[in-house]
């Protein structure tokens, strides 16, 4: 069976108190919208539309990036109407259909694939849960029979609804799209908020003759973002599972509570990673090699055996070679750094390209901005950069060369040669013994 899936997002998300849509907003580098994308992906879901309001031009683009089609709803009437705004997108769709709330980044794709696979026995499904605290979620009441009976806003509901704590978790499937077109069609707003309500589909259903089955998922996958507390609750449940996945891979972290990864960090085996570790998205960290703690990367690519930090930087485009050396207060970007190369303290390598074995002197800059372009350096495989040399790209450091310390680079240096560039040294003998006398005779005057 063919499977298509509606994601709802047009909401505005009022209770975020974000100029930035809800789906928009990132658990663990990656906006909500793209988690539940990756879900209904993950579940065999063959076309996507994300439900949009007319302003969300940033949300239609990003669905269009993950190749997701977008509908709109030109006004945010409710979840029921919101899913009717999809049918035109769906029109020769005649597979079944799961319907998800944008706002779910927890949401796992055998979560869908079940209840996906429950309405295709059924006819429809809809998802619950028992949160330890139901709040205001729809209430879910179940029938004798184990089928739904029916899904209470907790806005209309009374008391004894109230106290039901299987709750509504905004997943609902199918197995006939063009059925729950029909059915969403139906809905009244005669209700506490005036909206067209998605969970009363099934009511609408049951008057057609197909009653909807319940399944039941786990309270962190179907938690739903709503405001900044949830959405660092939902940061926090989605840190857990990226670590739980990376310490079942094999890397070892210390204190993997205080590791922050990215939902595309790439870790090897054997990777070890020390406290307080920051992963920014597009990170890749291979075999063996050790990222020491308080360190932050982003867009980086660290090979087998290197070591990274204590309090290194690692920014886009930097690829560390193999056993290389990257330590405290040293900054890589848009750079590749040989195989072996050290680079161990207090530098600045930008646009540049160094070769193997190569040693970089503490307080090494390259100078790659000019104020209007970015340029690039060259250092050669075994070159060593003595300490405090600034790098006026574009320059070119020769394989096997020498720079001296505290040297301005500005001319390219051949291979195997020395460049010193700092004023030779002067010496006057004694004469700090006559300064001295001179300034203690000023100060006796006074
Ligand atoms: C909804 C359910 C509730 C369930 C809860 C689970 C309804 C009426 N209630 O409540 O039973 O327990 O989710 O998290 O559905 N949206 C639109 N257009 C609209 C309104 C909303 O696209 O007109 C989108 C929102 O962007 C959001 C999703 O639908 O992604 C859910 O809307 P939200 O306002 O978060 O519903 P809840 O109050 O959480
Ligand atoms: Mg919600």
């Amino acid at each position: 069976m063919t499977r298509a899936a509606v994601i709802l997002a047009a909401g505005m998300g009022t209770r975020m108190k974000s100029a930035k849509p809800k789906v928009m907003h990132a658990v663990a580098g990656m906006p909500i919208l793209g988690h539940v994308i990756a879900a209904a992906r993950g579940a065999g879901v063959e076309r996507i539309v994300v439900v949009t309001a007319p302003a969300m031009q940033d949300v239609r683009h990003y669905a269009a990036s993950l190749g997701a089609e977008s509908a709109i709803q030109d006004k945010q009437l409710g979840t029921g109407h919101a899913a009717l705004c999809a049918q035109s997108m769906l029109r020769d769709f005649a597979g079944a259909v799961l319907v998800n709330n944008g706002d779910m980044p927890m949401a796992r794709a055998g979560m869908m694939a079940e209840s996906l696979a429950s309405a295709e026995k059924q006819g429809l499904s809809i998802v619950a849960f028992r949160p330890a605290d139901a709040a205001a979620y729809g209430r879910v009441i179940v029938g004798a029979d184990g089928l739904l009976d029916r899904i209470v806003e907790f806005k209309d509901a009374n008391a004894e609804e109230r106290a039901v704590d299987l709750c509504c978790a905004g997943t609902y499937s199918a197995a006939d799209a063009r059925k729950f077109f029909a059915w969403a069609s139906k809905l009244g707003n005669n209700n506490a908020q005036g909206e067209y309500y998605l969970p009363e589909v099934p009511l609408v259903a049951k008057e057609d003759g197909v009653r909807s089955a319940v399944t039941v998922a786990d309270e962190i996958t179907v938690m739903g973002v709503n405001s900044r507390a949830e959405l660092a609750d939902a940061e926090l449940q989605m840190q857990k599972r990226l670590r739980a996945a990376a310490l079942a891979n094999g890397v070892g972290m210390m204190a993997p509570e205080t590791v922050f990864l990215s939902h595309d960090t790439k870790l090897e085996s054997d990777v070890q990673i020390g406290p307080y570790v920051v992963f920014g998205p597009g990170v890749t960290v291979r075999n063996g090699a050790e990222i020491k703690s308080h360190s932050v990367l982003e867009g980086a690519e660290v090979q087998a055996g290197a070591i990274i930090g204590p309090h290194a930087r690692l920014r886009p485009g930097a690829v560390i070679g193999e056993g290389a050396h990257i330590g405290n207060f040293v900054e890589v970007k848009n750079s590749t750094i040989g195989k072996g190369t050290n680079a161990n303290h207090l530098a600045y390598l930008g646009d540049a390209t160094v070769g193997d074995g190569a040693n970089i002197g503490a307080g090494t800059i390259t100078c790659n901005y000019d104020g209007f372009d970015k340029h690039r350096t060259t250092i050669g495989s075994g070159a060593f950069i003595g300490s405090d040399t600034a790098l006026v790209a574009p320059v070119t450091v020769g394989d096997g060369a020498y720079v001296g310390a505290g040297s301005v680079i500005t001319k390219a240096v051949a291979k195997d040669a020395l460049a010193v560039t700092r004023a030779e040294q002067k010496e006057i003998p004694g004469w700090a013994e006559k300064f001295r006398s001179r300034k203690k005779a000023e100060k006796g005057k006074k």
